[in-house]
């Protein structure tokens, strides 16, 4: 299983609408699982405003573990400014880790410091 990470300091850089375009393009190559760890649960709004079930399956941190195994890919989407122990198990455990960055100073310091952490 291949493990991909959307993680990041800093909010509304498009980490959720990132994982959701991810999450679609990789189900045409296995079973995907995109686990919707933000407490505002963005992912579950946005899929539910389609008027189709998406080919890939959506849960969050607290099911997810459930239904983790027979999948190909496990897509994380994380709310913004995970605490460092988090990013420490997040960067551990995935294959890819993705940041989102807006190209501005405002939102090159909190991924600077990401980096630092
Ligand atoms: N490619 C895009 N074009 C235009 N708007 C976009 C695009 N991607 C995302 N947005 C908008 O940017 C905003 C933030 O996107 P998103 O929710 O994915 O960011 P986020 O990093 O997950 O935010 P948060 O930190 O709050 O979880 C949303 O309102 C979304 O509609
Ligand atoms: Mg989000």
């Amino acid at each position: 299983m291949y493990i991909i990470a959307v993680t990041g300091y800093k909010g509304g850089v498009g980490k959720t609408i990132s994982s959701i375009h991810i999450a679609r393009f990789l189900s045409d190559y296995g079973k995907v699982l995109l686990i919707d760890s933000d407490p505002n649960r963005s992912v579950e709004k946005w899929v539910k405003q389609g008027d189709s079930e998406p080919p890939f399956k959506v849960k969050n941190e607290k099911s997810a573990p459930a239904h983790i195994v027979g999948n190909d890919f496990l897509i994380l989407d994380t709310p913004a400014r995970p605490d460092s122990n988090e990013l420490k198990e997040i960067s551990q455990e995935a294959n890819l880790t993705i940041l989102p960055c807006i190209p501005d100073a405002i939102s090159l310091d909190p991924m600077l410091q990401m980096f630092n952490d």
